[in-house]
Formats: structure tokens, C-alpha cells, sequence
């Protein structure tokens, strides 16, 4: 039995008795305080809409799509280069002019040993890029560089 005598005791009318009344300040400050954050914390999570499922899938998206794009941004050269299928863009850009086979037509004959302009490699690729004397028409804005590069290439082995 706890004694009634105890002076930092208080005792109530319903026989509680009550541990010495003074509480400190820090006591509401964290008391309240732990409330008034669980409330805001709770509240926040219920009602601003986030959840950590969205957020993950939001980040593995962001993950995934750089992840890829570096992907790509890697294969990419290796793919269009081995991709490059020169006789069929001779075949779709060329052949109207220079022939099927590359001979000549109105067009000059590509399997000619000596081009009025030039028979090496840079030379073909600026005839292809830039066009001549407005008659070979310019494939700098259709065609990319290494397509160019590739037809230059096609050209020059037309035997
Ligand atoms: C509209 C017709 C036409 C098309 C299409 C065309 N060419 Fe030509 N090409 C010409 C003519 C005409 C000449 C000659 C220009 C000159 O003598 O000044 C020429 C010249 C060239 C030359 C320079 C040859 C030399 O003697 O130096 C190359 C290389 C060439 N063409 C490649 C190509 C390739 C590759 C393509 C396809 C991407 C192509 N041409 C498409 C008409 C064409």
C-alpha cells in the first residue's frame, strides 16, 4: 500500500494517487510535439498522394530510360554502321543516274579507273555530300555521313 503521507504524493478524491504535479516544460514539448508531427506526418502521407510503390516505379523509370538510352547511345554506331546496306542505297538513290551496276548512264561510270574529280575516298564523299557542277545532285541533307561514307566506299570498289 502506497502511503498518503508521502509529501510529493497527491491523492484524489477516487483514491489515485497522483506522482508530483509539476511537469516539466520539456515534457509538453515533446509530448505535443510527437503529436503535432505524427498528425503532419500522417496527414502528409495520406493525403498528399505519395507512396513508396510510385516513387520506386518512378525512379526505376528514370533508371530504366537512362539506362537504355546509354544502351543505345553505345549500340547505336556499332548497329549503323553494320546496318549500312550500300548497294541498296545505291540501288535507291544512285542507280537512277549511275545504273544498276554503276557504269554509267547519265550519270558518269563509277567503275571508271580514273573520276574527273577525284578517285579516293574524301573526294567521292564530297561529290556524294555536296553534289557537282548541278548535275550530280547533293545527298549532304538525305544521306548520313556515314552513309556517305559507306556509298563512297560501295562506289569506289564498282569493278
Ligand atoms: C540526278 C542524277 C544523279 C544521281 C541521282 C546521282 N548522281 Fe552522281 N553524278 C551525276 C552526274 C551527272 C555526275 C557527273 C557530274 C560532273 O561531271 O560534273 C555525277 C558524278 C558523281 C560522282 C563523281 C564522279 C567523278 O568522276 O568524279 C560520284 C562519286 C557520284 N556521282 C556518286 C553518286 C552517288 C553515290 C549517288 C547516290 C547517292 C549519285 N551519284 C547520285 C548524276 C547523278
Amino acid at each position: 500500500m502506497m502511503s498518503n503521507s508521502d509529501q510529493s504524493h497527491e491523492a484524489h478524491a477516487d483514491g489515485i494517487i497522483e506522482a508530483g504535479k509539476k511537469v516539466p516544460f520539456y515534457f509538453y514539448l515533446l509530448f505535443f510535439g510527437l503529436i503535432a508531427w505524427g498528425v503532419v506526418f500522417i496527414g502528409y502521407f495520406l493525403f498528399s498522394g505519395w507512396n513508396s510503390h510510385s516513387e520506386f516505379d518512378e525512379k526505376m523509370a528514370t533508371h530504366t530510360t537512362t539506362y537504355n538510352q546509354s544502351d543505345t547511345a553505345a549500340a547505336t554506331p556499332l548497329t549503323a554502321s553494320t546496318s549500312i546496306d550500300a548497294k541498296k542505297l545505291f540501288a535507291s538513290y544512285c542507280s537512277g543516274c549511275h545504273g544498276e551496276d554503276g557504269k554509267g548512264g547519265y550519270g558518269s561510270d563509277l567503275s571508271s579507273p580514273s573520276y574527273k574529280y577525284g578517285r579516293d575516298t574524301d573526294t567521292v564523299k564530297t561529290s556524294i555530300a555536296d553534289g557537282r557542277e548541278g548535275r550530280m545532285p547533293s545527298f549532304g541533307n538525305q544521306l548520313k555521313d556515314d552513309e556517305i561514307a559507306a556509298l563512297a566506299e560501295y562506289v569506289l570498289n564498282i569493278k
